[in-house]
């Protein structure tokens, strides 16, 4: 079946944490952005109608979906296809081929920051694990500003912010989350501490829950957990794990990725509440002088949620199996039944996890890439990150792809790698620095071959063991002062972005482009609305 979506995508104002937020890129008057939900086989259709109030163009990419066979789907700007303008719509259609927990955000500048982006569920035909599981719960971790992100981006690209990002003001879960309103008034800004609420999830005990996690932050990690339960991993980015994963109490979880746990409801009785939180990593809860963000102290540095116990009997489903949380305003006088797992946090670490296909990662490979990851000031003083020292830039006129199909070739430089078809591609990341970085490659799910930490964070092939076990996923956290070695079959066809999902990181500089099969590329169809889209801007492929 094809499973239709018209997006107008528009500015609207909003109070997510309870300051009152004008700059939010809303989709049809909403934030956050529409649950996608499909079963494998559907066609997903998305109408995006621009109505953004400034003259913005915007994109939407659909992340770890791998495009194949539709890479003008895949929604980079200028990268996949050109930005859609003020006033124009596209159509985005492709097949839904994998299942699993997915998202969609705009893939143009640091937009995605303002709002725009939503959940996709893509439900296998029957899902692996079914059996183990009643219902669903789906939860959204994300940091949040009240600044736009125009106003991010000038005092980011200037050589005062340092290189360092904007510092959200505040967290959010399912869209919602708290500022302290005196705070923000001091600041001059609105703020209505009554609409500051929380996602309820009514359980019903011991009752099984696949509860589906998303962080769709432009920066932050969080640590998650749920007081008095523990988290069994069934999907990482999409993949499937085999049964009897090992059993999690905190998970750490990085901008763009995504995991499926079974929750058991077997921690009291009804009317028994456990908190939901998500705090900030400790490398993110530093203080920045003279960030953008005038009291970063003032930062929540952790929002929660609740999970609470009750008589909801079985659910009566007939499209959707997921709860529908309420939101409820904060009630401080409140005590909550936790039992604290800090102090024994065992963390699921990205190695950890077995596919359930487990398909082994190739044991050689035929090219590879070394990428370093350097932060430098560039000729105006202004600290930019970069892979191997070269800040990218996207392409101007045609976008990539355009070129490719057009055989207009694309010659190996330092920020595009061209691989044959068919070929095993290693790529190493080497992070000196002191900060993680979540790193994402379109187009694919990739085999994490091998991490660990190392003096100056680089991978040495003659000291450092690899593991071929199988685990695989689309965004992988390279850690601080650590090596990351990946790889992947190069076939499909097309232009693929790898970059870090730190959105200020990428913004600055810290990506590259795969030129996937670039001898198959004439075999690759140009759509109609990739074709109209590009008119728009006088661009022809
Ligand atoms: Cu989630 Cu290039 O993106
Ligand atoms: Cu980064």
């Amino acid at each position: 079946k094809t499973v239709k979506h018209t997006f107008r995508v528009s500015y609207i104002s909003g109070l997510p944490d309870g300051v009152l937020t004008t700059s939010i890129l809303g989709i049809n008057g909403k934030y956050p952005g529409p649950l996608i939900e499909a079963e494998v086989g559907d066609v997903l259709e998305v109408t995006v109608i621009n109505k953004i109030q400034d003259g913005q163009n915007v994109t939407l990419h659909w992340h770890g979906l791998h495009q194949r066979g539709t890479p003008f789907q895949d929604g980079p700007s200028q990268i996949t296809q050109c930005p859609l303008k003020e006033g124009s719509t596209q159509v985005y259609t492709f097949p839904l081929l994998l299942p699993g927990t997915y998202w969609y955000h705009s893939h143009v500048n640091s937009q995605y920051t303002e709002g725009l982006w939503g959940s996709l569920i893509v439900r296998g035909t029957p899902e692996v694990w079914q059996e183990l599981y009643d219902e669903e719960i789906l939860i959204t971790v994300n940091d949040w500003y009240h600044t736009s992100a125009k106003q991010n981006e000038e005092w980011f690209l200037r050589p005062e912010s340092g290189g360092a990002p904007p510092y959200p003001f505040s967290v959010l879960m399912n869209g919602v989350g708290r500022y302290p309103c005196g705070t923000a008034l001091k600041a001059g800004r609105l703020c209505v501490s009554y609409s500051q609420v929380r996602p309820v999830f009514k359980v019903q005990p011991r009752k099984t829950y696949r509860l589906r996690l998303i962080n769709t932050s432009g920066w932050v990690a969080f640590n998650f957990t749920i007081s008095g339960h523990t988290l069994t991993p069934i999907e990482v980015d999409g993949i499937d794990l085999a049964a009897n994963q090992p059993v999690h109490h905190a998970i750490f979880i990085g901008a763009g990725q995504r995991y499926s746990f079974l929750l058991k409801a077997d921690a009291g009785v009804v009317g028994d509440e456990f908190l939901i939180r998500a705090s900030l990593r400790k490398e993110f809860l530093f203080t920045l002088a003279g960030n953008i963000n005038p009291a970063p102290e003032a930062v929540i540095n952790e929002v929660t949620g609740v999970i609470k116990y009750a008589n909801v009997g079985r659910q009566t489903y007939s499209s959707s199996p997921l709860v529908k949380p309420s939101f409820e305003q904060f009630d401080h006088s409140k005590t909550y039944r936790t039992v604290e797992t800090w102090s024994t946090m065992d963390f699921l670490t990205e190695m950890e996890t077995v596919p359930f296909d487990a398909v082994p990662a190739p044991p050689n490979f035929d090219t590879e890439k070394v990428v370093n990851i350097i932060f430098q000031n560039d000729e105006n003083g202004l600290r930019r990150g970069s892979f191997n020292g070269h800040p990218f830039e996207l392409p101007t006129g045609k976008p990539a792809l355009g070129k490719l199909v057009d055989g207009i070739p694309i010659p190996e430089a330092t920020s595009h790698f061209n691989m044959k078809y068919g070929d095993i591609v290693q790529v190493v990341i080497n992070n000196p620095e002191l900060g993680p970085h979540p790193i994402h490659l379109h187009g694919h799910h990739f085999w994490v071959v091998g991490m660990g930490h190392s003096g100056d964070g680089s991978y040495d092939p003659l000291r450092h063991q690899l593991n071929l076990n199988g685990h695989r996923r689309d965004t992988v956290l390279v850690k601080e002062k650590s090596w990351l070695v990946i790889r992947f079959r190069a076939d499909n066809p097309g232009v693929w972005l790898m970059h870090c999902h730190i959105d200020w990181h990428m913004l600055s500089g810290m990506a590259m482009v795969f030129v996937e099969a670039p001898e198959l590329a004439s075999s690759i169809r140009v759509p109609d609305e990739a074709r109209k889209v590009c008119a728009d801007h006088n661009v022809f492929i």
